[in-house]
């Protein structure tokens, strides 16, 4: 047997005493007095009875041994700025923000909502909020009214941390309006807004509700905060993900659980030493960003670099696709994360960006959140020089699934593969409608994780319980197991290779969006009387979104005119409501949607016209001048 072979089958088959021996890599101020308490399937619970804080092992115990390292590096391509802070200075600034916070009247268990762009106050609120025990919930920055106001009412917090705005390619994005207005539209409103005024666009302040971070930082330079020792199971954030209904899910994650989950996934996995640079291209809004820019690094003793702006432009605010690079040069990083989509932004532009810049600090690239195509990868590698690693996972787990874990024992990566089973995670691949086992090698099934889910995964769906057991485990047929809504194949030597979700779920360009809720907003165009969302495969960003409408009155849509109007207007009311992420590529009108006879519409079978592939079984469809239309618009314009 291999070691990782052998580390893999310990962490299953001796589960406790693999997982113990994980937690000292974690402080804790009580130990555990039991590791996992699995009586109640599907809900897991780690680490019972030790108390910790996420906040402690991100920053206060690396005081002793490295206050003066670097923790946090801030650079922003947009405003021109690098700022950097030490471990001492991070835990300054964390306890100035966790004394605001304890003004404006949070308390251990209150969520505090957290709608920011990717600047320093962001990582001081989220660690503040694990200082106190207040519950995190970061909504990303490219959500637009309806996508905040429906998380605010699910959320329900206390306290909204926000700014004035951001900024995306020189271009200044208001935070405030869109703020204001899903305060607006929310049922739930907060007792009090925190807002971080970057001098880019002028605020609305509102009297009574509104606070200014500037000020009230002042009042609070020489705070005190010590960290409250939570349980184990005590929630340290939600984060909403989509999935195939349009209500977005509020993944809750534990405190003890993820710390050591964390802590041992940057030494098995990402091979990450106090000292060292880890720089993680995604956004806090993302689990990724929670995972691998604030908590993981940190807990690591790594210096993490929290970035603003495009791939593609330098410190000067000028065109630069070789940023990335300059960036490894100027702060020696060792590990960079990121996505395939970036890589392939990166693949367009000259190569010769890459050899400007010394990169030998860079030990390892990282990508993850979409397939990584073997022409991508074989380009980076080469490019690079550096071992390019595949890592598959979920919002859901909160850390790798499946990859190599080269800290464990090296093992050779298999370009089009994100890799192997971690440990902690019983991978199986089921036949989605008998939930029998496949064992063969290439059988496609439903990639599916047999509980309990290992440390850092998620506990539950936030103020739901009944919808984490109906959405997760109960799908595949006879048996309690957790599905990741992919199907997958494995070869002979166990490497996974993932073929796609089984839902409504798509993946623009890393992000992950549901179908529904773009349609229903769509839907509510006084225009719109059906619509059919699909994603479809794009050479760059993975899959893009194309809406195919039904409009209401069909002579709105008579000329091309007429149609490219109207379109916009779909498109404008996406945009404003959900966000510039989720517009579709394209809107096309129809006169109606290809569905069964029992009205199902057959988004598969769009998909698949839209990919120019067969779009299978289509004994149940209704009418079949439905899928002809669409196919027939799609040849049109291909
Ligand atoms: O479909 C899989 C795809 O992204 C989904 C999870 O997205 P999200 O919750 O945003 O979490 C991203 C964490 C990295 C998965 O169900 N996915 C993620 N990573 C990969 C992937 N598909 C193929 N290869 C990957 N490496």
């Amino acid at each position: 047997m291999t070691k990782y072979a052998d580390f893999y089958r310990r962490s299953l088959d001796d589960r406790d005493a693999f997982w113990r021996e994980q937690a000292g890599l974690i402080d804790w101020n009580t130990p555990p007095r039991q590791i996992c308490d699995y009586s109640n399937p599907p809900f897991a619970r780690w680490y019972l009875g030790g108390t910790t804080n996420l906040c402690h092992n991100a920053v206060d115990r690396h005081l002793k041994d490295r206050p003066n390292q670097t923790a946090l590096i801030c650079v922003s391509t947009e405003t021109c700025t690098e700022k950097t802070y030490s471990f001492r200075e991070l835990h300054a600034e964390v306890q100035r923000t966790a004394a605001m916070l304890r003004e404006l009247g949070v308390r251990k268990g209150d969520r505090v909502l957290i709608y920011m762009p990717m600047i320093a106050q962001a990582a001081f609120t989220m660690l503040a909020c694990a200082r106190i025990g207040a519950i995190h919930s970061v909504v990303f920055g490219g959500f637009a009214s309806a996508s905040v106001a429906s998380r605010i009412d699910d959320a329900a917090p206390k306290l909204i941390v926000s700014a004035d705005a951001g900024s995306r390619g020189g271009k200044v994005v208001e935070y405030k309006p869109l703020l204001d207005e899903a305060i607006r539209l929310s049922k739930h409103k907060p007792d009090a807004v925190l807002l971080v005024d970057r001098g880019l666009s002028a605020m609305n302040v509102i009297a009574d509700r509104d606070h200014l971070w500037g000020a009230l930082r002042q009042k609070h330079l020489d705070a005190v905060v010590p960290c409250e020792w939570l349980e184990s199971n005590d929630i340290s954030y939600t984060i909403y993900t989509s999935g195939t209904t349009g209500n977005p899910k509020g993944v809750q994650r534990d405190t003890g659980g993820y710390a050591v989950a964390l802590a041992a996934s940057m030494k098995y996995i990402f091979g990450g030493k106090a000292g060292e640079t880890y720089f993680s291209t995604s956004d806090i809004g993302w689990v990724v960003g929670h995972s691998y820019i604030v908590y993981g690094p940190l807990i690591a003793g790594m210096a993490t670099i929290m970035y603003e702006g495009l791939p593609t432009r330098g410190l000067d605010g000028e065109s630069n696709p070789g940023i990335w690079w300059q960036l490894v040069e100027k702060y020696k990083i060792t590990q960079l994360f990121s996505a395939p989509t970036a890589v392939r932004v990166l693949k367009k532009h000259d190569p010769v960006y890459l050899k400007k810049y010394d990169i030998s600090s860079l030990k390892t690239l990282y990508l993850a959140g979409e397939p990584l195509d073997e022409p991508t990868a074989q380009w980076i590698s080469d490019a690079l020089g550096v071992p390019v690693i595949d890592n598959y996972w979920q919002t859901e787990t909160g850390w790798p699934i499946l990859t190599i874990a080269n800290g464990v024992e090296k093992a050779p990566s298999k370009f089009g593969s994100p890799g192997i089973a971690m440990y902690g995670y019983d991978v199986k691949l089921l036949n989605e409608s008998t939930g029998e086992e496949l064992r063969g090698v290439g059988e496609k099934g439903v990639v599916a994780i047999e509980g309990p889910l290992p440390p850092g995964c998620m506990q539950t769906v936030w103020r739901d319980d009944a919808r984490f057991v109906k959405t997760y485990w109960e799908t595949v047929p006879g048996k309690m197991v957790y599905s990741t809504f992919d199907w997958g194949i494995r070869d002979k030597d166990g490497y996974f290779f993932i073929l796609g979700r089984t839902d409504d779920v798509i993946n623009v360009a890393g992000h992950r969006l549901g179908t529904r809720e773009i349609e229903e907003t769509i839907s509510s165009h006084p225009n719109i009387a059906e619509v059919a969302v699909v994603g479809v495969a794009d050479p760059l960003k993975g899959q893009v979104a194309m809406a195919f409408a039904v409009p209401r009155d069909a002579a709105s849509v008579s000329d091309d005119r007429a149609r490219l109007q109207l379109e916009g207007e779909v498109m404008k009311l996406v945009e404003q409501r959900l966000g510039a992420i989720a517009r579709p590529a394209r809107v096309r009108f129809v006169t109606l949607l290809p569905k069964t006879r029992s009205g199902k519409l057959l988004r598969r079978a769009i998909q698949a016209v839209c990919e120019d592939r067969n779009p299978g079984d289509l004994s149940s469809m209704d009418d079949p001048s439905a899928l002809r239309q669409i196919t027939d618009l799609v040849t049109a314009n291909r």
